[in-house]
């Protein structure tokens, strides 16, 4: 399928993306049973497609932010363009998610959504685009397109009992593996000699916010857990003694001694 594009360069990249190939991670191959799993149930499979759609939403006025911010024209065009496909995969995504809807039997909503390992176009990480650098944001932009073009892949491909949504993934794969090849060559053109190292430097951000991610998970499961064995252990003993003490007090009121001689009801 030959993708809608303005001419010139912009044409002749589009063409080349289509060339390169789009590879799953190791660690999502094997975890495609757990994929497979989780796009089963047809409310997840909707509420997935919505977040995906607001995540897809809110890369498109990133991107549009970032064509206003350079002052390269080449760049603002693809960064425009880049905007305009992920504002229509959004709408994508929630046009699908509505039809899931609106076709599923009523049952309770599925709560968990796996979205630590089957995220959207931008995973877990938020852009800031004024913060970055356009060498520093094309890095950022070829690493989450070429890892979301990886999780669309292996979306597709659990998605068998689902033509419709798997043929949306198909479609927008397409554009995903553009955005990966065109970040990556514009990277090359405007960093030659940078390039490796803003790749690494992007890389070990992402590791980075993970390991942040990580430790805040940590961190939440071990609170949770010392407040369960406060409230479980050490509060049980207090709230005995507490009864035990009830029992010993007399009801109503009782007449206490004062230093004039007469007594106070307490
Ligand atoms: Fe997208
Ligand atoms: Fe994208």
């Amino acid at each position: 399928m030959q993708p809608s594009s303005p001419g010139g360069p912009l044409n002749l990249l589009l063409w080349r993306a289509f060339l390169l190939p789009v590879r799953s991670s190791r660690l999502d191959r094997l975890l495609r049973p757990l994929h497979r799993w989780v796009w089963r149930d047809e409310r997840r499979r909707a509420s997935k497609l919505f977040r995906f759609a607001q995540t897809e939403s809110d890369g498109g006025r990133d991107l549009s932010r970032a064509a206003e911010l350079t002052a390269d024209g080449l760049l603002r065009r693809l960064f425009l363009r880049h905007a305009l496909d992920e504002q229509r995969h959004a709408a994508l995504f929630a046009e699908r998610g509505r039809a899931l809807l609106a076709a599923a039997p009523y049952s309770v909503p599925a709560r968990f959504e796996g979205n630590w390992f089957a995220p959207g176009e931008r995973g877990l990480d938020d852009l800031r685009v004024e913060q970055q650098s356009p060498e520093s944001l094309l890095a950022f932009l070829h690493l989450s397109e070429k890892a979301a073009a990886g999780r669309f892949q292996i979306y597709q491909e659990v998605l068998a009992a689902d033509p419709q949504t798997r043929a949306l993934f198909r479609e927008v794969l397409r554009d995903e593996a553009f955005h990966m090849a065109y970040t990556d060559k514009q990277l090359g053109r405007i960093a030659p000699r940078r390039r490796g190292w803003r790749l690494w430097q992007a890389r070990l951000g992402r590791l980075w916010k993970a390991y942040l991610r990580f430790a805040v998970a940590v961190a939440s499961a071990i609170g949770t857990v010392g407040l369960l064995v406060q409230y479980f252990v050490l509060l049980p003993p207090f709230a005995l003694l507490a009864k035990k003490s009830e029992r010993r007090e007399l009801p109503g009121w009782a007449p206490v001694p004062t230093s004039s001689g007469r007594g106070q009801y307490r």
